[in-house]
């Protein structure tokens, strides 16, 4: 399903602010959003800052006549993808409840055929009050989709569960839920980002590495509905929210780490970027500048990827082959040596540490070449490509 239009529901409560940034953020994205506002929303943010972030008028009154026939309450969702509210008060999510319909919002959600989506913000004496659950139960049951809310600070001074999402968040969570779930229930192991060798207290030998495909990997997983284990190496990025990671720094911890995984998991997509040596002897201390040559000694690391796909019983396995020259030619060679069903392609130099990239995927069938685009399209296409082979083997 594909989000080109929404309607953004926005209810009255101090996180109503955050309405404005979720807008920006949607249209930033090439989302078309169509605000519509309750009458106590427009205490707390004004109309004029959505219209003019959304390019729409902002409708709040069941009777507006700017829409000719007066059927706002009809049109406004006719070709919306979804409803979007956020975010939803204690009042609105009572309202909705019982298929009440007094004001614009609440009519055009009672009138859609689209789906709706609620992120609840309140006190987190209200969000916890049984009539609040009793709500929010009934509101699951008849299909709604209910986003977040988060625990943490809140505005009333109080802590707890109640905040709003974070507007990066919820955008996450539409674009998930917009997602095919094609790894239904299964579990899927990733891992990311470099490794890092010491050579002594302070310095080691790392790489380019981002981190980003191996968490555009996990997040569209995640996305395709998969349970998600994420070992990543030292990276500055926010993982995926419903990812467990487990960091790690060097190789041998991302070994065992992955170990420690592996059995339960049914898909093991390496994507990091692991160091092919290791300082034998890391220094503890600081190793002192003196005007001699300085001699490291290197050993090779174990092949996480080719010891968890040599296993008797191993999860379906991929790999990812970074090379600068004759690339399908060594990943095919790679795959084969590693006993993979599927290896990843890509360019070393273009791919390393950029935001976009082409992919050619190698499997027993042949090849098939992902142009380039940015790393969490290529992400999705992959786990698309990888639910498809796992289908055939396995089901
Ligand atoms: O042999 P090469 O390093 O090019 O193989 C790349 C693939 O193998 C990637 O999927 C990478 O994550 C994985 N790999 C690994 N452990 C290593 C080296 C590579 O899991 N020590």
């Amino acid at each position: 399903m594909e989000l080109k239009r929404i309607v953004l529901g926005i209810t009255g409560g101090v996180a109503a602010y955050k309405a404005a940034e979720l807008a920006r953020l949607l249209v930033k994205d090439g989302v078309d959003v169509q605000a519509v506002m309750s009458e106590a929303a427009r205490h707390f943010i004004g109309p004029a800052t959505l219209q003019a972030i959304t390019g729409h008028p902002v409708f709040t009154d069941l009777w507006d006549d700017r829409i000719d026939n007066g059927m706002a309450h009809i049109d406004l969702t006719r070709d919306a993808d979804a409803v979007l509210v956020a975010p939803a008060s204690a009042d609105f999510l009572a309202k909705l409840s019982q298929g009440r319909a007094d004001d614009l919002l609440s009519t055009l959600c009672l009138a859609r055929d689209c789906p709706l989506l609620v992120a609840p913000a309140m006190n987190r004496q209200m969000w916890e009050h049984p009539a609040t659950q009793r709500n929010v139960d009934r509101l699951k049951e008849d299909g709604v989709t209910v986003l977040g809310p988060a625990a943490g600070e809140q505005a009333c001074g109080e802590t707890g569960f109640g905040r709003l999402l974070e507007p990066a968040e919820l955008v996450e969570a539409l674009q998930a839920y917009a997602q095919p779930k094609l790894l239904k229930g299964l579990k899927v192991l990733v891992t990311a980002g470099p490794t890092y060798e010491a050579i002594d207290a302070v310095r080691g030998i790392t790489n380019l590495s981002s981190g980003r495909m191996g968490y555009a990997v996990a997040r569209a997983a995640i996305e395709a509905g998969a349970e998600v284990a994420l070992v990543s190496g030292p990276t500055c990025l926010a993982p995926p929210r419903q990812a467990r990671r487990v960091d790690v720094t060097s190789a041998q911890q991302m070994l065992e780490a992955v170990e420690a995984e592996a059995d339960r998991a049914d898909i093991f997509i390496a994507v990091a970027a692991v160091a092919d040596y290791y300082v034998l002897n890391p220094s503890e201390m600081k190793i002192k500048k003196d005007a001699h040559i300085l001699t490291l000694e290197l050993a090779p690391n174990p092949d996480i990827l080719a010891n968890v796909a040599s296993r008797p019983k191993p999860p379906f396995c991929v790999g990812f082959a970074a090379e600068s020259e004759n690339l399908e030619e060594y990943a095919e060679l790679k795959r084969r040596r590693k006993h993979l069903p599927l290896i990843v392609a890509n360019d070393a130099r273009e791919a390393i540490g950029a935001a976009q990239t082409r992919l050619v995927l190698l499997d027993d069938a042949g090849r098939q070449e992902l142009p380039r685009a940015d790393k969490l399209t290529q992400a999705r296409r992959l786990i698309e490509h990888v639910a498809r082979l796992y289908n055939a083997r396995y089901q």
